[in-house]
């Protein structure tokens, strides 16, 4: 089979590898579609501090399961799947409440392990969700970035009368606004970023209002008129967006943070406590897979909105620079395997 390799940083290579043997307890799929996210980038240029070399990047990824481990079912060859990228022990105490995606064994799939972005993937049986007939291949793909922002929803737990803010209208941006709108049917979401062919973006995904905070004083505008936002998302993760969120939210507001920014960010408490602000941080997904194929399947959400480019996997490299240097026309692109 062929595997899409980072042999180190900034090698990439499409080798020939022998077709894997599931293990008991595993399922092997072939790859139809995987998606690349800026970690793959962070993965291939060498600045993603947990990855191993070499490694078959790909965290997104949908297929067909077309054979089985030990243990595993023989009813599930066949099944149409999306994979869960995160693998946890199960026992240690963040699995005990809740919160694979940050156990002390943690593997990610394309990060630890090799990924998706290959013909054929071995993956534990639990991590492969079964996608419903109604939903299409490119929307199965998607079911993993929307899983990010049903994570971050699920601890901000957002009402209809939420005024929300969102930094960032990358993906992350952008699935959290539809998971807001078309889910929580959120009143008014508001979303800033520095790209204007961005807040386009964001206003088709379902913003009420968009704001350019590299040619606008977003504090200004939003003092202007009154608002106080009670929701704030921070998917754009510069260190000093955390401190403009305090300054900006009402009393009583949450915030969720997603960076992984090693730079300290600079806050004052009283800002916090005086009005006992919750600040939430998010990651990855805690066992979301079933939630976002429930919101596809109702329709809720709509991942093509966010996917502008599919490329055949043999031109990896031509899609993950498009990817890298063209933020303003560039939001999801597909590899076809
Ligand atoms: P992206 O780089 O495509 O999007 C970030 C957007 O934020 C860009 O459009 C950029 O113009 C904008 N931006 C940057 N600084 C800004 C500022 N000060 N104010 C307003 N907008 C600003 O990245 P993507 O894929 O959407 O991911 C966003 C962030 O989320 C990344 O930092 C990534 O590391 C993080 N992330 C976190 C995850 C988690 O589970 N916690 C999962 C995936 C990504
Ligand atoms: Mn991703
Ligand atoms: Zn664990």
């Amino acid at each position: 089979m062929k595997s899409i390799v980072i042999q180190q940083p900034n090698t990439l290579v499409i080798e020939d590898r022998p077709l894997p043997t599931p293990a008991a307890g595993e399922v092997r799929v072939k790859v139809k579609l995987a998606g690349i996210c800026g970690s793959d980038s962070h993965i291939y240029r060498g600045h993603n501090p947990f990855a191993k070399y070499p490694r078959v990047i790909g965290h997104e990824f949908f297929g067909v399961i077309d054979a089985v481990g030990d243990g595993v079912d023989t009813a599930r060859l066949g099944q149409r799947v999306s994979v869960d990228p995160v693998i946890s022990c199960g026992h240690c105490y963040p699995c005990s409440v809740g919160k694979p995606n940050v156990c002390t064994s943690l593997v990610v799939l394309g990060v630890h392990r090799d990924g998706g972005f290959s013909e054929y993937a071995v993956v534990p049986a639990k991590n492969a969700w079964v996608i419903p007939d109604a939903i299409s291949d490119k929307h199965a793909v998607m079911v993993e970035p929307f899983t990010i922002a049903a994570n971050v929803t699920g601890h901000a737990s957002p009402t209809e009368q939420d005024v929300a803010l969102i930094y960032g209208a990358g993906p992350m941006g952008l699935v959290t606004v539809q998971a807001l709108k078309g889910v929580y049917k959120v009143k008014q979401v508001i979303v800033v970023d520095r790209i204007d062919e961005r807040l386009a973006m964001a206003e088709r995904s379902g913003a009420d209002w968009v704001i350019n905070n590299g040619s606008q004083s977003l504090p200004a505008l939003l003092e202007e008129k009154g608002i106080k936002p009670t929701l704030i998302i921070d998917a754009a993760c510069h260190p000093s967006i955390l401190q403009e969120a305090v300054t900006l939210a009402s009393p009583a507001a949450r915030i969720v943070l997603m960076g992984f920014s090693s730079e300290p960010s600079q806050i004052v408490q009283q800002g916090i406590t005086g009005k006992e602000i919750s600040i939430f941080s998010s990651r990855l997904n805690a066992n979301k897979f079933p939630v976002v194929i429930d919101w596809l399947t109702k329709g809720l959400i709509d991942p093509d909105k966010l996917i502008t480019h599919a490329f055949e996997y043999q031109h990896v490299k031509d899609a993950i620079e498009l990817f890298e240097k063209d933020q303003r026309q560039c939001c999801k692109v597909l590899l076809t395997f």
